[in-house]
Protein backbone atom coordinates (compact mmCIF):
# COMPACT_ATOMS: atom_id res chain seq x y z
CA UNK A 1 0.00 0.00 0.00
CA UNK A 2 1.24 3.44 -0.69
CA UNK A 3 2.06 5.91 1.81
CA UNK A 4 -0.30 8.67 2.20
CA UNK A 5 0.31 11.73 0.39
CA UNK A 6 1.92 15.55 1.48
CA UNK A 7 -0.46 17.97 2.14
CA UNK A 8 1.89 21.05 3.00
CA UNK A 9 4.93 22.34 3.47
CA UNK A 10 4.48 23.96 6.82
CA UNK A 11 8.42 24.74 7.33
CA UNK A 12 11.24 25.00 4.35
CA UNK A 13 14.37 23.75 4.89
CA UNK A 14 15.46 27.17 4.60
CA UNK A 15 13.08 27.87 7.61
CA UNK A 16 14.28 25.42 9.22
CA UNK A 17 18.12 25.54 9.13
CA UNK A 18 17.64 29.61 9.81
CA UNK A 19 15.61 29.06 13.07
CA UNK A 20 17.80 26.55 14.09
CA UNK A 21 20.71 28.70 13.98
CA UNK A 22 18.92 31.38 16.50
CA UNK A 23 17.73 28.78 18.89
CA UNK A 24 21.39 27.27 18.67
CA UNK A 25 22.65 30.72 19.28
CA UNK A 26 20.41 31.27 22.01
CA UNK A 27 21.55 27.64 23.87
CA UNK A 28 25.06 28.59 23.16
CA UNK A 29 24.44 32.09 25.04
CA UNK A 30 23.01 30.44 28.02
CA UNK A 31 25.94 27.42 28.17
CA UNK A 32 28.73 29.75 27.89
CA UNK A 33 31.47 28.75 29.52
CA UNK A 34 29.92 25.01 30.01
CA UNK A 35 30.20 21.93 28.64
CA UNK A 36 26.96 20.33 27.27
CA UNK A 37 25.33 17.18 27.21
CA UNK A 38 22.32 16.45 24.50
CA UNK A 39 20.22 13.73 25.00
CA UNK A 40 18.54 12.91 22.12
CA UNK A 41 15.38 10.13 21.33
CA UNK A 42 15.64 7.75 18.93
CA UNK A 43 14.88 7.62 16.33
CA UNK A 44 12.64 11.08 15.59
CA UNK A 45 15.31 13.72 17.54
CA UNK A 46 18.58 12.63 15.70
CA UNK A 47 18.18 14.51 12.76
CA UNK A 48 17.02 17.84 14.46
CA UNK A 49 20.08 16.71 17.89
CA UNK A 50 22.81 16.88 14.82
CA UNK A 51 21.72 20.48 13.11
CA UNK A 52 21.35 21.80 16.44
CA UNK A 53 24.67 20.41 17.86
CA UNK A 54 26.48 21.80 14.56
CA UNK A 55 25.34 25.34 15.77
CA UNK A 56 26.67 25.13 18.83
CA UNK A 57 29.83 26.91 20.08
CA UNK A 58 30.11 25.19 23.79
CA UNK A 59 31.76 21.79 24.10
CA UNK A 60 29.05 19.15 23.10
CA UNK A 61 28.83 15.33 24.31
CA UNK A 62 25.97 13.20 22.68
CA UNK A 63 24.05 10.46 24.10
CA UNK A 64 20.55 9.07 23.06
CA UNK A 65 17.61 6.84 24.77
CA UNK A 66 14.67 5.18 22.76
CA UNK A 67 11.01 4.98 24.63
CA UNK A 68 8.02 3.25 23.33
CA UNK A 69 4.76 4.61 23.40
CA UNK A 70 1.66 3.06 23.96
CA UNK A 71 -2.44 3.09 24.43
CA UNK A 72 -4.11 1.71 27.76
CA UNK A 73 -6.97 -0.73 27.07
CA UNK A 74 -9.26 2.19 26.70
CA UNK A 75 -7.06 3.52 23.95
CA UNK A 76 -5.98 6.74 25.78
CA UNK A 77 -2.80 7.52 24.93
CA UNK A 78 0.06 8.22 27.48
CA UNK A 79 1.73 4.79 28.65
CA UNK A 80 5.13 5.47 27.90
CA UNK A 81 8.39 2.86 28.74
CA UNK A 82 11.72 2.70 27.81
CA UNK A 83 13.10 1.06 25.31
CA UNK A 84 16.76 1.74 25.70
CA UNK A 85 18.93 3.95 28.62
CA UNK A 86 21.47 6.37 28.23
CA UNK A 87 24.88 4.71 27.76
CA UNK A 88 26.38 7.17 30.55
CA UNK A 89 25.84 8.77 33.31
CA UNK A 90 24.66 12.76 33.57
CA UNK A 91 25.22 12.84 37.06
CA UNK A 92 26.48 16.40 37.62
CA UNK A 93 26.35 17.53 33.97
CA UNK A 94 23.95 19.90 32.18
CA UNK A 95 21.51 18.15 30.18
CA UNK A 96 19.52 19.49 27.21
CA UNK A 97 17.01 16.77 26.54
CA UNK A 98 16.64 17.28 22.53
CA UNK A 99 12.86 16.41 21.25
CA UNK A 100 11.45 15.73 18.01
CA UNK A 101 8.01 16.99 19.35
CA UNK A 102 5.98 17.83 22.37
CA UNK A 103 2.68 16.42 21.22
CA UNK A 104 -0.08 15.34 24.92
CA UNK A 105 3.56 16.20 26.54
CA UNK A 106 3.73 12.68 28.01
CA UNK A 107 6.77 11.21 26.43
CA UNK A 108 8.17 14.23 27.32
CA UNK A 109 7.68 14.54 31.29
CA UNK A 110 8.14 10.44 31.51
CA UNK A 111 12.13 11.20 29.99
CA UNK A 112 11.93 14.45 31.98
CA UNK A 113 11.69 12.79 35.26
CA UNK A 114 13.51 10.07 34.13
CA UNK A 115 16.58 12.54 33.68
CA UNK A 116 15.91 13.93 36.56
CA UNK A 117 16.14 11.31 39.13
CA UNK A 118 19.72 10.77 37.69
CA UNK A 119 20.91 13.96 39.18
CA UNK A 120 22.19 16.11 36.54
CA UNK A 121 23.37 19.85 37.37
CA UNK A 122 20.36 21.31 34.87
CA UNK A 123 18.08 19.93 32.75
CA UNK A 124 16.45 21.45 30.06
CA UNK A 125 14.05 20.47 27.13
CA UNK A 126 14.40 22.12 23.65
CA UNK A 127 12.43 20.79 20.96
CA UNK A 128 12.18 21.29 17.39
CA UNK A 129 8.30 21.49 17.27
CA UNK A 130 5.69 22.16 20.19
CA UNK A 131 2.07 21.17 19.19
CA UNK A 132 0.35 23.16 22.09
CA UNK A 133 -3.58 22.44 21.54
CA UNK A 134 -3.22 18.73 22.13
CA UNK A 135 -1.26 18.80 25.66
CA UNK A 136 -2.80 17.18 28.32
CA UNK A 137 0.51 17.17 30.90
CA UNK A 138 2.65 20.20 31.35
CA UNK A 139 6.56 20.17 31.17
CA UNK A 140 9.02 22.71 31.19
CA UNK A 141 9.76 23.65 27.54
CA UNK A 142 13.28 26.13 27.56
CA UNK A 143 14.11 25.88 23.59
CA UNK A 144 11.44 25.79 21.13
CA UNK A 145 11.56 26.52 17.03
CA UNK A 146 8.31 25.92 16.20
CA UNK A 147 4.59 26.02 17.26
CA UNK A 148 2.61 24.05 15.19
CA UNK A 149 -1.05 23.44 14.76
CA UNK A 150 -3.29 20.41 15.83
CA UNK A 151 -2.05 18.27 12.32
CA UNK A 152 -0.42 15.49 11.96
CA UNK A 153 3.27 16.31 10.44
CA UNK A 154 6.19 14.63 9.04
CA UNK A 155 10.01 15.20 7.95
CA UNK A 156 13.17 16.60 9.80
CA UNK A 157 12.95 13.23 11.95
CA UNK A 158 9.01 12.96 12.10
CA UNK A 159 7.80 9.81 10.86
CA UNK A 160 4.68 8.24 9.38
CA UNK A 161 4.68 3.92 9.58
CA UNK A 162 9.34 4.89 9.95
CA UNK A 163 8.82 6.91 6.16
CA UNK A 164 9.50 10.82 5.56
CA UNK A 165 11.61 11.33 8.38
CA UNK A 166 14.50 12.22 5.56
CA UNK A 167 12.49 15.34 4.58
CA UNK A 168 14.42 18.35 4.56
CA UNK A 169 11.21 20.06 5.53
CA UNK A 170 8.16 19.49 7.60
CA UNK A 171 5.09 18.87 6.05
CA UNK A 172 1.63 17.61 7.03
CA UNK A 173 0.05 14.39 5.86
CA UNK A 174 -3.23 13.08 4.84
CA UNK A 175 -3.61 10.79 7.62
CA UNK A 176 -7.15 10.32 8.19
CA UNK A 177 -8.54 9.28 11.25
CA UNK A 178 -4.57 7.43 11.96
CA UNK A 179 -4.69 8.93 15.31
CA UNK A 180 -0.97 10.82 16.19
CA UNK A 181 0.67 7.94 18.22
CA UNK A 182 3.64 6.64 16.92
CA UNK A 183 4.96 3.26 17.30
CA UNK A 184 8.20 4.32 18.55
CA UNK A 185 9.37 8.10 18.87
P1 LIG B 1 3.69 12.85 23.07
O1 LIG B 1 2.24 12.74 22.69
O2 LIG B 1 4.04 14.25 23.45
O3 LIG B 1 4.04 11.84 24.10
O4 LIG B 1 4.53 12.53 21.75
C1 LIG B 1 4.84 11.21 21.46
C2 LIG B 1 5.59 10.97 20.20
O5 LIG B 1 4.64 10.79 19.17
C3 LIG B 1 6.55 12.00 19.67
O6 LIG B 1 7.83 11.94 20.26
C4 LIG B 1 6.62 11.59 18.21
O7 LIG B 1 7.51 10.52 18.04
C5 LIG B 1 5.21 11.07 17.96
N1 LIG B 1 4.41 12.10 17.27
C6 LIG B 1 3.53 12.95 17.85
N2 LIG B 1 2.97 13.75 16.91
C7 LIG B 1 3.52 13.39 15.73
C8 LIG B 1 3.36 13.86 14.37
O8 LIG B 1 2.59 14.79 14.05
N3 LIG B 1 4.11 13.22 13.44
C9 LIG B 1 4.97 12.20 13.72
N4 LIG B 1 5.15 11.75 14.97
C10 LIG B 1 4.44 12.33 15.97
MG1 LIG C 1 7.04 8.06 15.44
Amino acid sequence: MSAPAIERILFTAEQIEQRIREVGAEISAKYAGRELKLIGVLKGSVFFLTALARELTVPVKVDFLAVAQFANQKGAPGMVRLAKDLDDSIEGEDVVLVEDIVDTGFTTRYLFQHLAAREPNSLAICTLLDRTPRRIVQVPIAFRCFEIPDRFVVGFGLDYKQLYRNLKYVATLNVGGTGLTGEDA
